[in-house]
């Protein structure tokens, strides 16, 4: 089911959105190659089921916030949980929304760096390696910091109603769906560098970079657009 006719149905069953936020760590170290291969299956499976939401990563640790309909939402946070490839599957919030934070997104990413941190306020002296499971998992409000600075800058319906504001949102969206493709190609890169050391790129590699290209080429791809 397209977002439209997710939010159609919401709309008129009367169904509330479902917001859910959990913390997690990685059973063992994500090559590249397997955190792109993770976020292929979010862009891919996302959009289909009326989902978008934030995933972000980092020392080893996972910070997700999904959002959709309902059933939608609580049957892939069942899904996840279950994962084998993460553990210590922990729900930080569970909410209902009548709007979408990532409306854009069929999963927007993030990784978390030392670099990265010193960009948002109230957390520039915030260390990497906090960034875990047990610390998040006593501070919430961190959790929720993060969050919210990693939200699209462009959701005020209010900057919709004069022209010029528009047009922010829009080279807001732009700059965002920019930032978006240089973290996946700089993923891609590295993964290749990964393979390089064994002289031939495998078949998983190939396929990367063919959708890659694909995604970068059609500038909206991965992206999911309301109607
Ligand atoms: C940290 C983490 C986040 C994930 N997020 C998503 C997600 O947003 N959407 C999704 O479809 N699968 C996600 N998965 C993968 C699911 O656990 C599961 O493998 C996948 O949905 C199965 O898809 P399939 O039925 O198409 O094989 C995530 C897995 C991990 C470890």
């Amino acid at each position: 089911m397209t977002w439209a006719a997710t939010t159609l149905k919401c709309i008129t069953k009367g169904l509330h959105l479902l917001r859910i936020t959990y913390i997690s760590e990685e059973s063992k170290p994500f090559s590249i190659s397997a955190l792109l291969e993770l976020l292929q299956q979010c862009h891919i499976n996302n959009p289909r089921l009326g989902l978008t939401g934030l995933l972000i990563y980092g020392n080893g640790t996972f910070l997700q916030s999904i959002e959709g309909e309902d059933e939608a939402v609580k049957s892939i946070v069942d899904k996840i949980s279950q994962d084998q490839r993460h553990r210590g599957f922990k729900i930080l919030r569970k909410e209902l929304a009548t709007e979408r934070f990532y409306t854009d997104w069929s999963m927007r990413f993030e990784r978390l760096t030392e670099e990265s941190l010193r960009k948002v306020p109230g957390l520039r002296e915030f260390a990497i390696k906090k960034f875990n499971r047990d610390y998040l998992d006593t501070h919430v409000e961190i959790a929720d910091l993060l969050i919210d600075s990693h939200r699209p800058a462009a959701q005020n319906p209010a900057l919709d109603k004069e022209v010029r504001e528009k047009q922010i949102v829009e080279l807001r969206h732009a700059l965002d769906a920019c930032q978006q493709r240089q973290q996946m190609a700089a993923l891609l890169i590295e993964s290749v560098m990964e393979t390089g050391k064994h002289s031939r790129l495998d078949n998983t590699q190939l396929r990367l970079c063919n959708s890659m290209l694909n995604s970068m080429r059609k500038s909206t791809k991965g992206r999911v657009r309301p109607t």
